[in-house]
């Protein structure tokens, strides 16, 4: 019997009694996938799960993504993204090592962005008995919903470029900043032209209806959002960092505490979410993300 618990105030919850290997008939999967879309993110905790598995319970909710950095898939199964700070034996790195240093929402500078992220996790830090690496979310939807009635107003028909290109730029200056401080080395990891090409700066709405739920929700992130069109540089600038602030403010948020064996799915229309690197090698954290393909913004 599956049952459901919610755990955050606006996102959060915890969905028990579904043995994800295993097929779920249709009145199961529904149970699923209405708590999911009510509650925002979800975690199935104890899974045992091989790729296969995870692969066939998340294509339920729609077409997988292939990501764009290609060497991070796991070999044989291109819909998994490795997350992992492990190196090889030769020390490159096994994973996307620098996933969600900004707040963002996943593939959000694609022309069909992603409607929800699953991510499995294998192995997690852990120091003096307490998991580091938490992932920290933040609900965009109930951010939307406590704006003022004139702000909702001023935002609607706005359109912010969102580009993997400018998230490249700013992940790349932080990057060497940690390192010239020594606080933390990660591989940087280039990507070709041809790549860079595959995914170009989209306009998407500021002011985004979720095409499940219909409610609406603040479609800008710090990740991935350039510039908002049609706004002179300065202005648009402190627009965002307003719509920032308030996006990640403490009654919007829901922190993931990782134990090995959750599956933690995620509604990428509703919530945005960022990594904690509060962990370093030795300490492992191994983890393997599915990503369902959404629609075009509206
Ligand atoms: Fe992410």
């Amino acid at each position: 019997m599956i049952g459901v618990r919610k755990i955050g105030r606006h996102a959060g919850a915890e969905i028990f009694g579904a043995d994800l290997s295993q097929p779920l008939d249709d009145a199961s999967f529904a149970r699923i996938a209405d708590a999911f879309f009510e509650h925002q993110v979800v975690v199935f905790r104890g899974q045992k799960l091989t790729p296969s598995q995870q692969i066939a319970f998340t294509r339920r909710f729609g077409e997988l993504e292939h990501h764009v950095r290609k060497e991070h898939r796991l070999d044989g199964h291109p819909e998994i993204l490795i997350v992992s700070n492990v190196r090889d034996g030769r020390g490159r790195a096994i994973g996307v090592e620098d996933a969600g240093r900004f707040w963002h929402s996943d593939l959000s500078y694609k022309q069909v962005p992603s409607l929800l992220s699953a991510l499995y996790a294998l192995e997690v830090p852990v120091k003096d008995g307490r998991v580091l690496g938490a992932t920290s979310f933040a609900s965009t939807i109930a951010a939307f919903e406590a704006l003022g009635e004139d702000l909702k107003q001023s935002l609607q028909g706005l359109r912010n470029v969102h580009s993997y290109r400018y998230y490249r730029e700013k992940n790349v200056r932080a990057q060497r900043e940690e390192q010239a401080r020594g606080a933390r080395t990660v591989q940087e990891h280039v990507l070709s032209e041809e790549q860079l090409k595959s995914v170009p700066d989209v306009e998407v709405p500021i002011v985004r209806t979720h095409p499940v739920t219909g409610r609406k929700g603040l479609f800008v992130n710090e990740g991935h959002t350039a510039s908002i069109v049609g706004l002179p540089e300065e202005e648009g600038a402190r627009l965002l960092a307003e719509l920032y602030a308030h996006i990640v403010k403490p009654e919007f948020r829901y922190e993931h505490e990782w134990r090995a064996g959750d599956l933690l799915m995620w509604d990428n229309v509703a919530v945005q979410h960022k990594a904690n690197f509060d962990y370093e090698l030795p300490l492992r954290r191994l983890m393997h993300r599915t990503t369902v393909r959404g629609s075009v913004p509206f």
